[in-house]
């Protein structure tokens, strides 16, 4: 499996899930690996958001694997500004980590997928693909994005057996959600009593881990277990978004 976005908090997670499992992983990330990289795998090292390092990822990819049974497509960046304030440099950043990612990788894997005979693509959208908060208007459309990209790509792959979904993670633990909490979305105070208000205001009461992401990701890339699911979204937030935010 390739996965990108490898070195952040839910691509570890997910990295060792698989690999726990018994698959060879091939992880990529513009960040160095902050650990050894499994031993059977291969670590690539390169920025997404740039066609021809997407083309060299799968240069190596091919020279290291003749098939790939999953791909999922993690990198994110998010830029949390006003709208208004947003540059068009920093709206294409956003869009070309997050959304043409997707549809690049898609498009160079397609060979090596189609290979498996049951693949599957996993996209890492975003609670925010279905409600949002301000500052972070280019966020929420590259991820409500990828959601129409998920249904078109299930579509198109299905004659190679290839599936293809979406999860939507709430507030998960990682270095994204802590960076993106400048947002003031949630009331002020140091990082702790923040992401202690953010977890007040999900039903669980709590915030994610990177593993109860990781899970649903493997789920839904393991042909065993998910083999009739195509084109769907899965939101996996503590039950944020099944409350109504004017009760
Ligand atoms: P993270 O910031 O820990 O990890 C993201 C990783 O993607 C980083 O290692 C970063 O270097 C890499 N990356 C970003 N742009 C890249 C590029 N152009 N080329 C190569 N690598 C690139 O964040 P986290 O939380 O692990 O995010 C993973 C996914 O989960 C993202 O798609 C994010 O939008 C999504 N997500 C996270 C939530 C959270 O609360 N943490 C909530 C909803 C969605």
């Amino acid at each position: 499996m390739l996965i990108t976005g490898a070195a952040g908090g839910i691509g570890r997670a997910t990295v060792k899930i698989f690999c726990e499992a018994g698959w060879r992983v091939i992880g990529v990330d513009r960040a160095d690996y902050p650990e050894q990289f499994p031993e059977n795998g291969l670590f690539i090292r390169a920025d997404i958001s740039r066609p021809e390092e997407m083309e060299n990822i799968f240069n190596q990819s091919r020279a290291f694997t003749d098939k790939l049974d999953a791909l999922v497509n993690n990198a994110a960046v998010q830029i949390v500004k006003p709208l208004v304030e947003l540059t068009v440099e920093e709206w294409d950043t956003t869009m070309a980590s997050n959304l043409r990612s997707a549809f690049l990788a898609a498009k160079l894997a397609y060979p090596l997928l189609k290979r498996s005979g049951r693949a599957a693509i996993v996209n890492v959208s975003s609670v925010h693909a279905v409600q949002t908060s301000a500052s972070i208007a280019s966020y929420a459309a590259s991820k409500g994005g990828l959601l129409a990209l998920t249904r078109g790509m299930a579509i198109e792959f299905a004659a190679d057996n290839i599936r293809v979904n979406a999860v939507l993670p709430g507030a998960v633990n990682t270095p994204m959600l802590h960076a993106g909490l400048v947002r003031d979305h949630v009331s002020g105070g140091d990082l702790r009593s923040r992401l202690e208000n953010l977890a007040s205001k999900t039903v669980n009461g709590r915030i994610g881990e990177p593993e109860e992401i990781a899970r649903a990701i493997y789920f839904l890339a393991d042909e065993d277990q998910s083999s009739f699911i195509t084109g769907q979204s899965l939101i996996i937030d503590g039950g944020a978004t099944a409350r109504l935010s004017t009760e």
